[in-house]
């Protein structure tokens, strides 16, 4: 089979070698791909929003599927374009995306489905917002309403903070995203993410994960696309998991089938729990990152079959084979990040690294350079990643790999997995 994955971030690395480990993939292309991609895959130019040249790539390559990683192509409508090219694709409808491209749109899919989640309003005029952040007070949750790169949530803990994030976000900080926003409740509880498969009618759980937002060590500092992530998550326990299918992700599926929206792909629903029960944060419509590279470590080839049949509308009768184990992956970012950084720096001592089943260094901002070194291209570079049978196993074998990257340009958390452990 011919396998075409769109992105070239850590998430797509960690899909990427995950498919490879399936016989049924026979030739693998990633666009753009990276530096840690190129050692796996075939990579490609192409402008992966843009459904026709897609389309078009895919139909002159003899792609029989493709699995698209980002949010950007799925918002901007390539899975339509595909499977009105008769091309098998992994990922929701631009209908569908809506889940992840308008925070207002999910919302009042909570509303209409009667999903546990924070009470909230919407604003297009700041004045209003503003009056509505002094009546409710903080702490608050400030979101633009559409996509902004993992950057347009503010959980702001005082008024002040509440009031800088309605300028900043009504000011253009994140272009058309900002033009609505969204202000909810603080809610209490313990983060985690769900990863459920939907083709369009049966709903399938791959998996749980809890994701480090700030960069810098105790939570402290910034919020980022995220630090590190471990899999799975304690805290969703499968009863927790089984709330959050019954409560949260069926009736989400329904009241988008009742709307005329089948949504075909991966379901990834932030949820916050406190006392055993989960209420909805948010959505995305594609795989975390890092959630995705201590996932795929844990899934490995049957990643591939799973995605096909969500892809073929066959999942009713599929499951997933779990090993007793754990995957935790570290990220390696450029100091500065996520404010201004410097690209370019050498990284050494990746190529003496082991590469199997336990341990990996998925690339996320990597290329070569002209002397054919592996040079940081982004903010998060590296995704250093653990299995074990043990949490503690798996971190260990993370932060073993991580020792021995000689990067001085790049910083990374030491307590990714600590709670967990
Ligand atoms: N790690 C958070 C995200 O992928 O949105």
């Amino acid at each position: 089979m011919n396998i075409l994955i769109l992105g070239g971030g850590g998430r797509e690395h960690a899909l990427a070698w995950a498919v490879k480990q399936n016989p049924k993939c026979a030739r693998l292309i990633c666009a753009p791909g990276n530096a840690g991609i190129a050692a796996i895959a075939e990579c490609a130019a192409l402008d992966i929003t843009n459904g026709d040249a897609v389309a078009e790539f895919a139909r002159s390559n003899g792609t029989d599927f493709v699995i698209i990683g980002p949010e950007a192509p799925l918002a901007a409508g390539v899975a339509d374009r595909l499977r009105a090219a008769g091309i098998l694709c992994f990922g929701p409808s631009a209908k569908a995306a809506r889940l992840e491209a308008s925070k207002g749109f999910t919302k009042e899919i909570c509303d209409a489905a009667g999903i546990p989640t924070a009470p909230y309003a919407r604003f297009t005029d700041p004045n209003a917002a503003r009056t509505h952040i002094r009546r409710r007070g903080a702490p608050v949750v400030v979101k633009a309403d559409g996509l902004a790169a993992g950057k347009g949530v503010v959980v702001a803990m005082t008024e002040a903070d509440a009031l800088s994030a309605i300028d900043a976000m009504f000011g253009g900080a994140f272009g058309a995203a900002g033009a609505e926003v969204v202000i909810e409740d603080f809610m209490e509880g313990e983060e985690a993410s769900f990863f459920v498969l939907c083709d369009g009618e049966t709903a399938l759980a791959v998996g749980t994960a809890q994701d480090h937002k700030r960069a810098f060590d105790g939570d402290r500092g910034p919020n980022t696309g995220g630090m590190g992530a471990y899999s799975p998550a304690p805290v969703l326990t499968d009863a927790v998991a089984d709330r959050a299918m019954t409560r949260i992700i069926r009736p989400t599926l329904a009241e988008l089938a009742r709307r005329g929206i089948p949504y075909q792909g991966v379901l990834y629903a932030g949820l916050m729990i406190a006392d055993g029960q989960p209420r909805l944060v948010e959505y995305n419509v594609r795989f975390g990152d890092p959630e995705c590279q201590a996932l795929m470590m844990r899934l490995g080839g049957q990643a591939l079959d799973l995605m096909l049949a969500c892809a073929e509308g066959g999942l009713d009768g599929a499951r997933v084979n779990w090993a007793d184990d754990h995957g935790l992956s570290v990220v390696m970012a450029a100091k500065g990040y996520p404010g201004e950084y410097e690209t370019g720096s050498v990284i050494g001592g990746l190529e003496a690294l082991p590469q199997d089943s336990l341990h990996m260094v998925f690339h996320a901002g990597t290329a070569r350079d002209g002397g054919g070194r592996i040079v940081a291209s982004g903010g998060r570079v590296l995704g250093v990643t653990g299995r074990g049978g043990t949490l503690a196993e798996a971190r260990a074998r993370a932060y073993a790999l991580l020792g021995r990257i000689d990067w001085p340009q790049g910083f990374a958390r030491s307590d990714i997995g600590a709670r967990g452990v």
